[in-house]
């Protein structure tokens, strides 16, 4: 079956006015990746008092690593966290007692942020709106939060995440509630029914609860 492409309708997304996010979100579907490495190289510096502030609220971060515990991931597994930022992730990821985690992004800038998070192992810049330049079944578990979302990586990347973890690995990513008609839940239910995952969970929570954006929160266990 051939993939599910992006696609490309305008955001209607509550941004809270920042410029970054919403010069982001007006790409719309799958964004060139050479424009969106240059907004985030910009916005690294600042990237978590932004998110983390009161007009954004932002709790994917921990909202991810909660259901990667849940769903049995073990600390002492190897974790890949996809579209890394600047650790945030990662920093949760620690907290709950991960020390194997792997950090790719496509900001260099962004992901030396992460760097002085202290919380993974490697860090690469890795384009994911291209094949991940990883062997098949290398991760107990994937994380990949606030990077399924509009201007950004579109539900193709599913099948690589898939591809990367180990049978039985557990994949948790967040895909914002407004694109996950845009062929994120086609992709999903494509996955499952030629039985290479079965779907753990999907649920809708908030993301960035200050500005009233929720997100699925997808769970899927490779076969
Ligand atoms: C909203 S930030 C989320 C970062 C982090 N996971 C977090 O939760 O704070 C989105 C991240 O996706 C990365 N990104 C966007 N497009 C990408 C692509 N094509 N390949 C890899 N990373 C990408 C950006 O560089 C940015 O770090």
């Amino acid at each position: 079956m051939a993939p599910v492409a992006a696609s490309r309708k305008p955001a209607t997304t509550n941004t809270s006015g920042h410029p970054a996010l919403t010069a982001l979100y007006q790409l719309g579907g799958e964004g060139d990746p050479k424009i969106v490495e240059g907004i985030y190289d910009q916005w690294a510096s600042s990237y978590d008092s932004d998110i983390l502030g009161d007009d954004h609220g932002y709790v994917g971060p921990q909202t991810a690593v909660r259901a990667l515990v849940r769903a049995g991931v073990t600390p002492l597994s190897h974790i890949l966290d996809a579209g890394c930022g600047t650790g945030l992730v990662g920093v949760y990821l620690a907290q709950a007692g991960y020390v194997e985690v792997d950090g790719i992004d496509l900001s260099p800038a962004m992901l030396k942020q992460a760097e002085k998070t202290n919380s993974y192992k490697a860090l690469k810049t890795v384009d994911l709106t291209r094949n991940i330049p990883v062997p098949d079944a290398v991760y107990d578990g994937l994380t990949c939060v606030g990077t399924l979302t509009h201007g950004h990586v579109g539900p193709r990347v599913l099948n690589e995440f898939v591809r990367v973890v180990k049978p039985n690995g557990v994949i948790v990513a967040t895909v914002l509630e407004d694109i996950w008609d845009d062929g994120f839940e086609a992709e999903t239910q494509q996955l499952a029914k030629d039985k290479k995952v079965d779907i753990l969970g999907m649920d809708i929570e908030p993301y960035r609860a200050g500005a009233g954006v929720c997100a699925r929160t997808l769970v899927m266990r490779r076969r």
